[in-house]
């Protein structure tokens, strides 16, 4: 029922799986001094360091990466706020069993900065998106998609602000859905036995 959970830095969506009770059984960051190794740590979950640039090239990272999860054998690797771009090789290893959230209702603003380019853009709802991890950049199969407003007077704090409150809602619950074994991957789209609602919506400020 394991999940290993990878980020490089805060850990808010890391506390928010922690919260959530789904059973971590390590967190792994690829920078060392992330805030979410000390949530990690404070609860007794084993943590663990692999710093990219130790390594001359991706794949070799990569390679250290993968036995450090391969050690606790788990359901579920669970990117949250894992800022690496990871090969073909290392998402076939974990085909259909890897997961991110993306601050943007993909498929609009893939990549960095996607606070700033959607206010830049002038959209009007924007959000968060959990979704399967494929080679392609943010790409794979959506799992869930939370949405909110975009205001007139947000700026990105106050935006970024209202995204973070939802992906902290939606993760665990995509990541619940899938140790349940509710997940269905058909064609490239996603849906859940049961029929829960696979988007979410908020207005709160
Ligand atoms: C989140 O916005 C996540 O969507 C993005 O990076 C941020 C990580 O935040 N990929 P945290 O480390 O979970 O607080």
């Amino acid at each position: 029922m394991s999940v290993v959970v990878l980020i490089s830095g805060r850990g808010s969506n890391l506390q928010a799986i922690l919260d959530a009770g789904i059973p971590v059984a390590a967190v792994i960051s690829n920078v060392a001094g992330a805030g979410g190794l000390a949530i990690a740590a404070a609860r007794g979950i084993p943590t663990h360091v692999v710093k990219h640039g130790d390594y001359p090239t991706r794949e070799a990272f990569e390679e250290v990466l993968a036995a450090e999860v391969d050690r606790y054998a788990p359901r579920l690797v669970a990117h949250a706020g894992f800022m690496r771009i990871v090969t073909a090789g290392y998402v076939k290893r974990y085909a259909g069993r890897m997961l991110n959230i993306h601050p943007s209702l993909l498929p609009s603003f893939t990549g960095l900065k996607t606070h700033e380019r959607a206010l830049a853009a002038g959209v009007k709802v924007h959000g968060c998106t959990v979704h399967f991890v494929t080679a392609e950049l943010d790409a794979g199969p959506v799992v869930l998609q939370a949405a909110v407003p975009v205001l007139a007077n947000d700026t990105v704090e106050s935006l970024s602000k209202r995204v973070l409150r939802q992906e902290h809602v939606v993760y665990p619950r995509a990541i619940r859905w899938f140790l349940e074994g509710r997940l269905v991957i058909d064609n490239g789209r996603v849906s859940v036995k049961g029929g829960d609602a696979q988007i979410s919506y908020s207005d709160l400020p």
